[in-house]
Formats: structure tokens, C-alpha cells, sequence
């Protein structure tokens, strides 16, 4: 049987208007999971939930224990996780209010805590990660999309920086040069973990504003005027993905 898990990212701290039948507060062997894991029931379907910043959205990026989290979604049963993230557009193709799902990613962030499987906690693994993400899951998300009339991004690929500033116009061209089309401050090391735990994972991104130095104005403003309408469209997309899961 599979378990749909959804992480939900700044934007995305609550979901309304679904049922919340369950609320499971776990401690695990990594600590505390950012807030407690609730399910969440449709008329045809039903979610796990976290939200990866807590509920106040009050965890900055690297301060979030993506180990506590993910360890936390497989407690419950959870096989697949849907993680929803709020971006930058490198790419001017990727305009605030666009969504993707990445199909790979580079990893600049540092000093999290990032593996299970270190070999003083658990024993040493080195994980396949090209792909990053699982491949017949993502078809899956794609196909859900398609019957719900969201247009996904199936070729970006996503920087990870480590936050929680805003990058500088430099660093955005190095990424861009680096084959980066969108940034965010998220998703490693957490799609890392869902690997080493065996979960399917895939990134569902919403372009918030484009990022530094691509365009004139305030980050603060685009992001502030895009949020929701991407919003709407990931919730299109949930509403969808949840009826078509198990
Ligand atoms: N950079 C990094 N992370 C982000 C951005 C950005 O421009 N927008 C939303 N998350």
C-alpha cells in the first residue's frame, strides 16, 4: 500500500478546508520533527502533513531537522513524499506563480545535518542519488497535474542554498552557470534523507520571484504578490493527487 506524505513549505504551513482526523506529535530517534505530522482526510482520499518550517513558520532552513522529519514521515507509513517548496526563478522562463518538479539538483548548502547513514549513528551507506528523484513517482505527480490542469516544469533543475539570506547577483549567475534554473534553501538535506529512508520523493516548487540580480525590485515584493496565486495551484494539484494516490 502507499502513503502519500506532502511537506509543506513557506506558503504552505497549513491545509485548509480537509478534515484533520489525526494529529500524532512523534519524537524520534533524531529528535523532534518540526511540528507534529497530521492526516489529513479528503471525501476521496487522505494525506500525511508536516509543515517543514513549524506551524508558526518560525524554523529557518538550516536550523529545520530534516532527519527528525523524514524519519518521522516513514514512522507513520508514509512511501511517498511530495515536497512542497517555494523558489527563486534563475531561468526567466520560470516566472513567479509557475510550478516544477525538478528533475535534479545541486546541493550548496553546509553543515546540516545530512545523513542517517554516517557510520557513528547508523552503519555507513552510500546512497545512489543520480536520480535524485524517484522517477516513477514523479511520472505520477506529472499525470496527476496533467488531469489537473497544472502546468509543471519537468526540466529544472534546482540549487540548494543555504539561507536563510537571499543570495547575492553573483552567486545567482555562478549558479545559473552551474545549470541551475531555480533556487531554494530547502530541499537538501532532506531529499538525501528520503533516499538513504527508502521513501519515493519529488520536489514540487512554486516560483515566487525571479532571483537576485535577475530583475530590478524588491524580492520581498514578488514574492509577497505571487505566493498565493502558486498556491492555489499547488492545492489544484494536492486536491488531484490525493483523490488518484494508494
Ligand atoms: N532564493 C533562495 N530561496 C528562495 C528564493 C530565492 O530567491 N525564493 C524563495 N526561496
Amino acid at each position: 500500500m502507499s502513503v502519500l506524505g506532502v511537506i509543506g513549505g513557506t506558503g504552505l504551513n497549513r491545509i485548509d478546508g480537509v478534515t484533520i482526523a489525526e494529529t500524532r506529535a512523534l519524537s524520534t530517534p533524531w529528535g523532534l520533527p518540526s511540528a507534529p505530522a497530521q492526516r489529513l482526510v479528503w471525501s476521496n482520499g487522505e494525506c500525511w502533513f508536516l509543515p517543514r518550517h513549524g506551524e508558526g513558520h518560525t524554523i529557518a532552513p538550516h536550523r529545520i531537522n530534516y532527519r527528525a522529519n523524514i524519519h518521522a514521515l516513514a514512522m507513520l507509513g508514509v512511501t511517498d513524499v511530495l515536497s512542497v517548496a517555494a523558489v527563486g526563478g534563475i531561468d526567466p522562463a520560470n516566472r513567479p506563480g509557475d510550478l516544477a518538479l525538478p528533475e535534479d539538483l545541486i546541493d550548496y548548502t553546509w553543515g546540516r545535518a545530512h545523513t542517517f547513514a554516517d557510520g557513528v549513528e547508523a552503519p555507513l551507506r552510500h546512497v545512489e542519488f543520480a536520480p535524485p528523484f524517484d522517477a516513477r513517482w514523479r511520472r505520477r505527480v506529472l499525470s496527476a497535474a496533467g488531469e489537473a490542469g497544472v502546468t509543471l516544469d519537468d526540466r529544472a533543475i534546482l540549487g540548494v542554498t543555504q539561507g536563510p539570506r537571499l543570495e547575492t547577483a553573483a552567486e545567482i549567475r555562478r549558479l545559473a552557470r552551474d545549470g541551475c534554473t531555480l533556487v531554494g534553501m530547502t530541499s537538501m538535506p532532506e531529499a538525501a534523507l528520503a533516499v538513504e529512508a527508502g521513501l519515493a520523493y519529488s520536489i514540487l516548487a512554486v516560483v515566487v520571484n525571479p532571483a537576485a540580480g535577475t530583475v530590478d525590485g524588491s524580492i520581498h515584493a514578488a514574492i509577497e504578490a505571487s505566493l498565493d496565486a502558486g498556491m492555489v495551484q499547488v492545492r489544484r494539484l494536492l486536491d488531484r493527487l490525493v483523490a488518484v494516490h494508494g
